[in-house]
């Protein structure tokens, strides 16, 4: 089997890998919640085969890919003929996690009637197919993920309240990438190196100073993301000492992004003068950017051309 390895040292991230430890070796149920790639499935991973289940199966459900009309049936089972299309008995994926555990990723996709036979499996090990006079009890551990507020979901009316507290016995919050300190350049010299050897490339090299451009910027798609930087890098600059012009601009001026900081300025009741602050923001830019003014261009969204001659019209030098 693949070894898992969890890369961090951040003291949240250490927090929540100490906790996983400690409950592996028991049944309880767990409730991972984190954004998209902060590792809900690697830990799921991780602490399946630190448990005494790590010979037995470990099946994974995305509730979120399940058609509703086949959700009960795909996760409980049928019997033969309980509806149309039934043709052969179906043991669904409760039973076959029997023994090992069951991950339900995105359980805030979950449809309300499902969430209440998922809570009478979770208090009494119940599991009753389509056409099934009686339910039979399984041996099986849920862990169940999410990436969105279920407490939030549960004020709305949108998850039930019971599941989500029986849920949350053990919840593990995986800290989003941003808040994980010292973990960037640690992941970063991890994928790096697995990645070169991968593809039997020489490593390209990451200064100080790009390393603190990376850690600005705030990685919505968290290690996921940083793997697949990681891995353009290693294909396009192969043996190269990594510079401002080789980072995709998104990372490298994140207020161009559509959700850019442009929508939050508020104009103030005095108004401004916009003459002044685009002077202003110009001679901010070309600080920012050491004096290089195609870098300080494209810290205002503006082509050099265009920057020269706003530059030229305000007598900035
Ligand atoms: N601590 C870590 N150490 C090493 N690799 C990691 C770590 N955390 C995540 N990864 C890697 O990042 C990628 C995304 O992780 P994973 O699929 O577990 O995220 P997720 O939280 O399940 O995302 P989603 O919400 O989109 O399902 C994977 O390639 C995984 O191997
Ligand atoms: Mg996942």
């Amino acid at each position: 089997m693949e070894k898992i390895r969890l890369i961090g040292e951040s003291p949240s991230f250490l927090s929540v890998i100490r906790t996983a430890r400690l409950v592996a070796a028991s049944d309880v149920t767990l409730f991972i919640q984190g954004e998209s790639g902060t590792g809900k499935d690697v830990l799921t991973r991780h602490i399946h085969a630190q448990s005494p289940r790590a010979k037995q199966v470990l099946v994974s459900v995305n509730c979120a890919a399940l058609p509703e009309h086949l959700v009960e049936s795909e996760l409980f089972g049928h019997r033969k003929g309980s509806f149309t299309g039934a043709d052969q008995d179906y043991p669904g994926k409760f039973r076959a996690a029997s023994g090992g555990t069951l991950f339900l990723d995105e359980i805030s996709e979950l449809p309300l009637p499902m969430q209440a036979k998922l809570l009478r499996f979770l208090e009494a090990g119940e599991c009753q197919g389509l056409g099934e006079t009686v339910p039979t009890i399984v041996d099986v551990r849920i862990i169940a993920a999410t990436n969105r507020n279920l407490h939030e979901m549960v004020q709305n009316g949108d998850f039930r309240a019971d599941l989500y507290y029986r849920l949350n016995v053990v919840p593990l919050f995986l800290p989003p990438l941003r808040r994980r300190g010292g973990d960037l350049s640690l992941l970063l010299r991890h994928f790096t190196s697995c990645l070169s050897e991968q593809y039997g490339t020489a490593p390209p090299r990451y200064s100080k100073t790009i390393i603190k451009v990376l850690q600005q910027y705030h990685w919505p798609g968290n290690v996921r993301e940083l793997r697949n930087f990681c891995e353009r890098m290693v294909v396009l600059f192969s043996d190269h000492e990594l510079s401002r012009e080789n980072i995709p601009p998104e990372i490298l001026c994140p207020e161009q992004r559509g959700d850019s900081s442009c929508d939050r300025f508020i104009l103030p009741e005095g108004g401004i003068k916009l003459e002044a602050l685009e002077r202003e923001l110009i001679i901010q830019a070309l600080s920012r950017a050491g004096g290089n003014r195609s870098r300080a261009a494209r810290l205002l969204g503006l082509t050099r051309d265009t920057f020269l001659y706003r530059m030229r019209k305000h007598g900035v030098e």
